[in-house]
């Protein structure tokens, strides 16, 4: 049976990318592509970020790929990673050979808690001069991801995983999250060790060699692997996956950027290779590798988009791309 992805480009340069990855998936499988709106452009139109078809769609295929939202990115990614019950974000950030790279070294992979923490949208203005917000760390969604990690770890032959947290002063939350994760790990024979997520910003940026998985709550990893794109050459060269039971949402790290958007010089790698994990979550693993392998060449030999110091646009690098996979 041919598999159904839903694509959604969303705003700025997710309608530059996600054509390039939907050329990229058309040249290594047979797929059938469904389109789905969501984003500002869509708010403006039909009165709502995310329409209730766009969620259905996402919920329901065996895979989506999301560009990106601009100002309505909350309302509309983190409803998707609902609708595909995704518990975590696997957020790759390696540095690739011909990429000028703050840190050459750097091969990190951040698995990132997905349904909870500071993201669970628990806000509330209680007077004019005071706002709330209600941090949520469940055990059960904590075994979860640690569960996950230890399968990943295991699979990709990782040394174990790094748990990052700030126990020290959320001792309730982060102690709950940092005692959950280990008990799992320590149950499986899975070594760990931990870092105070700030120290370990600051530890990442001097020595990212150090690490290898960091598994981390939603607001650390959501912050920790951005800080990863500055250490491998940008925000055009990370990819995720938000993986579910059954299915997933596999997106860009970055947004819309709207500052060069609609000029066509967007770097579709990030959202190319997270077409590639969407292959691998789907079972076409050689097709995955194929994409990776080919992105890869692509890096190192040129074409090059702007942010990576060439003057290629997005359609030449993606077919640069397409043609290393003939
Ligand atoms: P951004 O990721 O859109 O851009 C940050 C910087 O990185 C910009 O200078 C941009 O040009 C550059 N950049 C990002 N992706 C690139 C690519 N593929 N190729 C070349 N350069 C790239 O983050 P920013 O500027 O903070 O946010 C812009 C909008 O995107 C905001 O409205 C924000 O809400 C939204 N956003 C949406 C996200 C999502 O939909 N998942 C995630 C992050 C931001
Ligand atoms: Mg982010």
């Amino acid at each position: 049976m041919t598999d159904e992805i839903v694509v959604i480009p969303g705003d700025g340069i997710g309608q530059e990318v996600i054509p390039a990855a939907r050329e990229v998936l058309a040249a290594v499988g047979d797929f059938e592509f469904i389109e789905a709106p969501a984003g500002d452009h869509v708010l403006e139109s039909e009165g709502e970020a995310l329409p209730q078809e766009t969620f259905d769609l996402a919920a329901s295929a065996d895979a989506t790929l999301f560009g990106a939202a601009g100002e309505t990115a909350a309302d509309v990614v983190i409803p998707l990673r609902r609708a595909v019950d995704s518990f975590v974000n696997v957020r790759p950030a390696k540095a690739y050979p011909g990429v000028d790279a703050l840190r050459p070294e750097t091969d990190l992979v951040f698995l990132r808690e997905n349904t909870e923490g500071v993201y669970g949208g628990h806000e509330h203005r209680l007077t004019n001069d005071l706002s709330t917000l209600t941090r949520v760390i469940t055990n059960s969604a904590s075994r979860r991801l640690a569960r996950f990690a230890c399968d990943y770890v295991e699979e990709g032959e990782w040394d174990g995983f790094t748990v990052a947290h700030k126990a020290n002063v959320m001792r309730e939350t982060d102690g709950r999250f940092k005692s959950a994760v280990e008990s799992v790990a320590e149950k499986r024979g899975v070594a760990t060790d931990d870092a105070l997520m700030d120290a370990l910003a600051m530890h990442l940026c001097l020595h990212p060699e150090e690490y290898g998985v960091v598994v981390c709550p939603n607001l650390a990893g959501d912050m920790l692997s951005d800080l990863a794109a500055g250490l491998v050459g940008g925000l055009g060269l990370l990819p995720s996956a938000n993986l579910g039971p059954e299915r997933g949402l596999f997106e860009p790290v970055h947004g819309s950027a709207p500052d060069i958007a609609g000029q066509g010089v967007a770097n579709p790698s990030a959202t190319v290779l997270s077409a590639a994990m969407l292959l691998d979550s789907l079972g076409y693993e050689d097709e995955s590798e194929a994409v990776h392998a080919a992105v890869e060449a692509v890096l190192a030999d040129g074409p090059r988009t702007p942010d990576l110091g060439g003057d290629a646009s997005t359609d030449e690098v993606t077919d640069a791309i397409v043609s290393r996979l003939d």
